[in-house]
């Protein structure tokens, strides 16, 4: 529990203006309403707080690293697990060994920071949704789904030998939160199965997704989410994990692979860099909360009410016809800003400018996924507003909903935005804004 603190609207116009329009750069304090991410944002429970009294902070072969290890084996079923200190220091790790200069690396949709790693060591990072995840209001189950065609494409294209990997990203994050199914999990295995391509996820949202698959798949409604975890997880060669997502844990992540000689390199860049491979860069009590958390991610209550209240969120905006992503996703809802401003040209960074009047209006942070973030390469601009797990209420939600439509009612007034700095990557993290 933590208090939250009102402020008046001019306060609020003066905070954006110092934070150059940057909502990344604003005291969290001076937010009401805090929807910036879903990571690390989350309350850990009784399970967890208790665990972390356990943690053993041994350098090497701790107990917790022991009873982290065998936790995530059990759902993941890699052969190597190996802790980061949270999901880009896996990717960091994972590109610099297994890609170099000139690679390609497809994926549904590469989250900011796969992107950046990707492109770190040379390599492209290609995105290949599939058609029905590209329209924001199109309603269909998963419009998380690679575009298989694509990839088979892709591969014949750039030659078998450019291609280290592919990756699948569970939920889809930048393309709306949305779920892949096992029908297209098993159809891009069976494509690098036939190439000999390794087959990664980008795991954050596992549970998520798993839950998505037994709702929504024919023949996984009798399943329980673990199950479903893992036989996505069957059909892959590894993983990388941010625990700060479906792990319920504030800090943390995690690399598997069944690739002996390539988990002895990557462990050899872990020592470098993050720390020994029995912590990879956490306290022992941080693995421990970790273990409790992927499991508890998976019990069905909580998966139950989380989806269903998040799309409480999503539904009541849409019914008043707030153009959002169809359907809500799992821990977000996203607002499409190219439909809710439709007078803001792309150049003057439509999701940016609502993210502001939303934090003007009422003191609620969300984050842009747009043309802020990704450049020439967004496909859309939206406005992600992400749920922290087990931390607001109803009552919260309810209020998030009263300032979006009145931000809605007054679209028309809304001015766009124009860049006053930008850093040479990831530059929607540092930007600095100015009305346009
Ligand atoms: C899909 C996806 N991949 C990777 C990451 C990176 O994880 P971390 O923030 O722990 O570095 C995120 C974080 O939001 C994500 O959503």
């Amino acid at each position: 529990m933590e208090p939250i603190r009102w402020t008046t609207r001019e306060e609020r116009a003066q905070r954006l203006r110092a934070a150059h329009y940057n909502l990344f750069l604003l005291p969290a304090e001076d937010v009401l309403i805090d929807l910036l991410t879903d990571s690390g944002t989350g309350a850990m429970s009784t399970h967890q707080w208790a665990a972390i009294m356990e943690g053993d902070e041994s350098y090497a072969g701790s107990k917790s690293f022991e009873r982290f290890r065998r936790s995530v084996q059990e759902i993941f079923r890699y052969r190597h697990v190996i802790p980061t200190h949270q999901g880009r220091a896996a990717e960091r790790i994972l590109f610099s060994v297994m890609c170099k200069k000139g690679d390609v690396v497809p994926n549904n949709t590469h989250f900011d920071t796969t992107r950046a790693n990707v492109e770190f060591v040379g390599a492209e990072a290609v995105d290949l949704p599939a058609q029905e995840g590209r329209e924001p209001s199109a309603d269909y189950p998963f419009k998380g789904n690679m575009d298989v065609m694509a990839l088979e494409q892709l591969i014949e294209r750039v030659g078998r030998e450019r291609v280290p990997l592919v990756m699948l990203t569970v939920t889809n994050n930048s393309g709306g939160g949305q779920p892949a199914s096992l029908e297209n999990i098993r159809a891009v295995h069976d494509v690098c199965s036939k190439h000999a391509i390794p087959f990664y996820f980008d795991a954050c949202r596992f549970a998520e997704n798993a839950y998505f698959i037994k709702l929504r798949e024919t023949g996984y409604g009798s399943m329980t989410p673990k199950q479903i975890a893992q036989e996505i997880f069957s059909l892959g060669d590894g993983c990388t994990m941010s625990a700060k997502k479906d792990g319920l844990a504030n800090i943390g992540g995690f690399l598997c692979t069944n690739d002996d000689a390539l988990a002895q390199q990557e462990k050899n860049l872990l020592i470098l860099t993050e720390g020994y491979p029995t912590y990879g860069g956490l306290a022992g009590r941080d693995l421990e909360a970790i273990a409790v958390g992927i499991q508890e991610v998976l019990e069905e209550d909580y998966l139950r009410y989380r989806i269903v209240s998040t799309a409480y969120l999503g539904n009541h905006i849409a019914e008043q016809g707030v153009p959002i992503v169809q359907p809500p996703g799992g821990h977000a809802v996203y607002l499409d800003a190219r439909a809710f401003l439709p007078h803001i040209p792309l150049e003057q960074f439509p999701g940016v400018a609502l993210a502001c009047e939303l934090y003007l209006e009422g003191g609620i942070r969300s984050v842009e996924i747009g043309t802020l973030m990704f450049g020439s390469a967004a496909k859309m601009d939206l406005v992600r507003l992400a749920i922290p797990r087990r931390v607001y209420t109803q009552s919260h939600i309810d209020y998030v909903i009263e300032i979006i439509l009145e931000v809605w009612r007054r679209r028309e007034g809304i001015r766009g935005l124009k860049l006053t700095y930008e850093a040479p990557f990831l530059r929607h993290f540092t930007a600095w804004l100015e009305p346009a």
